[in-house]
């Protein structure tokens, strides 16, 4: 960008020796102008950091403003779960540097888009999928463990958290694979077939960070049940590979098996609660900590001289979408936090990691016409990859945000260490969106009844028109 722009500069020069010496301006002003690029992140200073993340956080609400769709609060174009995701990260800004501009927009659009207290709005229930829902839910237990400001008149953050666990225990879907959840609701959707490692790693995270939080068991043995029952399935191999997709079908005996830093990060993270919420006394919470930290390894390639994070299905083949543009936000923010209540040479190991790659992420942001918009392969370092994006955005406050955490060293807060809000189990229960898996296939049959009926009443009339034209 910066580049074409001096050359235009100069091709309108006409005399040669004038040529000559705006020519050599031209270049010493854009490399003065260049080393001016990019985002300077020195990770061991606070001050440098939260420059970073403002810089970094401002330019990823420019492009919440500007959207088409500004008139609803929360909701994204063309996505409704990416609002969820980027609440989540800008709640975590706010707690980390103090910074509280953008925290009307978070309240306004965590409110409006709330449902009926389980993040499933009339709006867009219809083609939303476990995981899409869920992810409001961890927004909501972030709030709640970081005393996010609440407002009168509004449900506590903690009670939304809960609303989403209500809303998605009844679709644990016994009638296919002994268990589990579905990725879709809805049985016209693709992905009704299949279950998959973000739904019910979600899910078996914010069990785990309800568990801590309120001290309530039920989510504890939720929390538990989940993850034994991914274990007894490809989505959690006892060799620490998670696979991203299994299908009912095959009763979730294949895999899908695309790697994606998201997955490794939600058991990884959701393991490190029940680690402390059990006080360490089960081995499996930390050893399910331990051998995916280190199956995620191969998110460190070579590429990065295996420091810097890198969603390795995508990113080199320059083939990530809006969506897995994001992901690396949740594996170094999630584990960032964590890392308070798993204090281990494991989770300390990744921490130094997470600082050469926020160093790197700092340098990937030398696009834009400011020079200071954020690429996603930050393996790529100053060579921008041509690309800018909210979604771009969020990845490098992810881990701005990750490694700001040490310096605050307080938090995840809960009921008993200063939490302030309150839990509400029944929270989300009086809404009519709650069907288990048992109603939606009675509603689709109908549905599909219907369908039919109308294809049959289009077909005959088709026919008998053509017949009449002859
Ligand atoms: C639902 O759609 C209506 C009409 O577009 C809009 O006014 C409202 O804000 C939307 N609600 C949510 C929760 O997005
Ligand atoms: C749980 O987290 C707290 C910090 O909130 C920490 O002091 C404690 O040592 C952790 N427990 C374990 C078992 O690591
Ligand atoms: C714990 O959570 C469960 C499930 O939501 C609820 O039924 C129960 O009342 C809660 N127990 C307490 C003590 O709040």
């Amino acid at each position: 960008m910066h580049f074409l722009r001096c050359r235009s500069t100069l091709s309108s020069r006409q005399m040669m020796p004038t040529i000559l010496s705006r020519w050599l301006i031209t270049i010493s002003v854009c490399l003065l102008v260049r080393t001016a690029l990019a985002i300077d992140v020195s990770p061991d200073d606070e001050t440098s950091l939260k420059d970073a993340a403002k810089t970094v956080a401002s330019a990823m609400m420019d492009f919440y403003n500007d959207r088409d769709s500004k008139s609803i609060p929360g909701k994204m174009d063309d996505t409704w779960w990416e609002g969820g995701s980027m609440f989540m990260t800008l709640i975590q800004y706010w707690y980390l540097t103090g910074d509280s501009q953008f925290n009307d927009a978070i309240q306004e659009g965590m409110y409006w888009q709330k449902g009926e207290n389980d993040f499933f709005p009339s709006n867009y229930s219809q083609y939303l999928g476990n995981d899409d829902q869920v992810f409001w839910g961890l927004a909501a237990i972030t709030a709640a463990e970081l005393n996010f400001p609440e407002r009168d008149n509004q449900p506590s953050w903690v009670s939304l958290a809960e609303g989403v666990f209500n809303g998605q225990i009844p679709r644990w879907d016994m009638a296919s694979c002994s268990g589990g959840l579905r990725w879709q609701i809805w049985p016209y959707q693709n992905g009704f077939h299949l279950k998959n490692a973000i739904s019910n790693g979600g899910l078996f995270q914010l069990s785990a960070r309800l568990a801590l939080y309120t001290k309530n068991s039920t989510y504890a043995e939720w929390a538990e049940k989940i993850w034994d029952w991914s274990a007894s399935t490809p989505l959690l191999r006892k060799t620490w590979v998670i696979a991203d997709t299994t299908s009912t079908a095959a009763d979730c005996k294949d895999h899908g098996d695309h790697q994606w830093t998201y997955n490794y990060a939600t058991y990884i993270s959701g393991a490190g609660y029940m680690h402390n919420y059990t006080n360490g006394a089960e081995s499996k919470w930390l050893e399910g900590v331990n051998g995916l930290i280190k199956t995620s390894d191969q998110f460190f390639p070579d590429s990065g001289a295996k420091q810097i994070i890198s969603d390795i299905t995508c990113e080199p083949i320059n083939k990530c979408d809006r969506n897995q543009k994001t992901f690396k936000a949740y594996f170094t923010s999630w584990i960032g936090f964590m890392s308070l209540i798993v204090p281990t040479e494991t989770t300390a190991d990744l921490m130094a990691r997470f600082k050469s790659s926020a160093v790197a992420a700092g340098q990937q942001c030398s696009g834009g016409s400011d020079g200071k918009h954020c690429g996603i392969r930050w393996t790529k370092k100053a060579e921008w990859d041509g690309t800018v994006g909210l979604e771009q955005q969020m990845s490098v406050l992810g881990v701005l945000n990750a490694i700001m955490v040490p310096f605050k060293a307080q938090g995840p807060y809960n009921a008993d260490n200063g939490g302030t809000s309150k839990s509400d189990p029944h929270g989300g229960t009086n809404t009519k969106n709650t069907l288990g898996p048992k109603d939606v296939e009675t509603g689709d049959k109908v549905g599909a009844g219907i369908l039919t009926a109308v294809f049959i009443i289009l077909w005959v009339g088709a026919v008998s028109w053509i017949v009449k034209a002859e």
